[in-house]
């Protein structure tokens, strides 16, 4: 379809290359469009939101407000009031544990999560166990890298509160099957969290269908600025929970000895928020709904299939993948054997390739593995064949140098 035109920085050079961008699942590039809005705000209508009734700050509440319903659309939530705005998937995350966690997570609960989590739905998870004297759950692998969920079945129990699940890992790039999974969460009682800070950017998410009750994930992974990232949660839960922050426009009414809170979702956003990335996440959200999420999925599928097609050529690699690919995304993760993936990476680097190395905050499922850490290259739909070509040169470079 032509996108660079959209990304200048992917006309720049990386040590004297050209800068082939392949780090998409740790952030994506900003198109013109997301930029122009931040550099709109900023020089034309800079003002505090919900709070002055001058014409440019009304815009910019507008603007902000309007962010709110395009996410709300764009995830398919019946009301926008379910949309809160946080720096990140990371403490959308957290929020949930400090509100939800604190209030319902007793002795003796249950919270199951999965291998395949990275570090923020995870540690959130073990910390609120430890806290509360609360018992955490692993869904393993099952033989074909995705969850296994016979052993699932058996973890959930009458005491299980919370299934926290990713929609797609990080590392391999597997989709889990969240519909499944929230299903049986839900005969048994239990309210499911879902991680989408890599899947929403590569698959879009229908939270109505799915049925889940919260769900996190960030701005800055789907072509928006970073600073922003959104919780999805049920009005009926939402309206249940304490504030997260306390502060000023998260508060109805404030004596000198209490308050009460405001309406969801402003309960939930305490003192002036990250106006201009929110603002130009819209234009982001705008930007992937012309390309369409069936197109993004359809493309990374093809990505993958010829990266797999290239790189399954090089002698004794292991690619983290499962066999079915119908079931991943945009991301190829390997090892070279006797290569420390730091050498891969900086191989890569004086290529012009940006690739991701080490335990990509996975660490447990990248010891699952049993890796020291891979490479991983991850796509977006910006890339390219010859974006693939460059990587697997670089890959050729690993291999003379080392002697392989
Ligand atoms: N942002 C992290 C990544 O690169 C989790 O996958």
């Amino acid at each position: 379809m032509g996108f660079i035109k959209d990304f200048p920085i992917l006309n720049e050079k990386m040590n004297g290359k050209r800068l082939v961008y392949l780090d998409n699942a740790a952030t994506s590039q900003k198109p013109v469009a997301v930029i122009e809005a931040l550099e709109d705000y900023y020089l034309k209508y800079n003002a505090n939101i919900h709070r002055a009734i001058y014409s440019v700050a009304e815009k910019a509440t507008q603007a902000y407000e309007n962010t709110r319903k395009l996410v709300s659309d764009f995830i398919n939530s019946t009301d926008s009031s379910q949309i809160i705005f946080t720096r990140n998937a990371t403490e959308a995350i957290n929020l949930v544990a400090y509100t939800w966690g604190e209030t319902n997570i007793k002795k003796g609960d249950e919270i199951i999560v999965s291998i395949m989590e990275h570090h923020s739905n995870l540690v959130t998870w073990q910390e609120l166990c430890c806290r509360k004297k609360a018992v955490l759950k692993i869904i393993p692998l099952n033989e074909d890298l995705n969850l296994d969920l016979k052993v699932y079945q058996n973890l959930l129990t009458k005491k299980t509160k919370l299934v926290a699940v990713t929609q797609m890992a990080n590392v391999t790039g597997v989709v889990t099957q969240l519909a499944k999974i929230i299903k049986l969460a839900h005969k048994k009682g239990a309210l499911v969290l879902v991680d989408g800070a890599q899947g929403v950017p590569h698959l879009g998410i229908d939270v109505k269908k799915l049925d889940c009750d919260f769900l996190a994930f960030s701005a800055h992974k789907m072509c928006g600025p970073t600073g922003v990232g959104v919780l999805y949660g049920k009005r009926i839960l939402l309206e249940k929970m304490p504030p997260f922050l306390f502060g000023g426009e998260m508060i109805s009414h404030v004596t000198l000895k209490k308050a009460s809170w405001n309406e969801i979702p402003w309960k939930f956003e305490a003192g002036t928020p990250n106006i201009a990335d929110v603002i130009a996440f819209g234009e982001a959200i705008k930007y992937l709904q012309k390309i369409g999420m069936e197109y993004i999925r359809k493309f990374d599928a093809l990505l993958l299939e010829y990266a797999l097609f290239r790189f399954s050529a090089l002698k004794g690699i292991i690619i983290h993948l499962p066999k079915d690919l119908s079931d991943t995304g945009g991301i190829l993760s390997f090892n070279i054997p006797g290569v420390h993936p730091h050498d891969i990476g900086s191989i890569f680097n004086e290529e012009g390739v940006a690739i991701r190395v080490g335990n990509l905050c996975a660490e447990p499922f990248v010891t699952a593995l049993k890796s020291p850490g891979v490479a991983r290259m991850s796509f977006y739909f910006y890339n390219t064949k010859e974006d693939v070509d460059a990587a697997f040169k670089a890959a050729q470079k690993v291999y003379k140098i080392f002697g392989l």
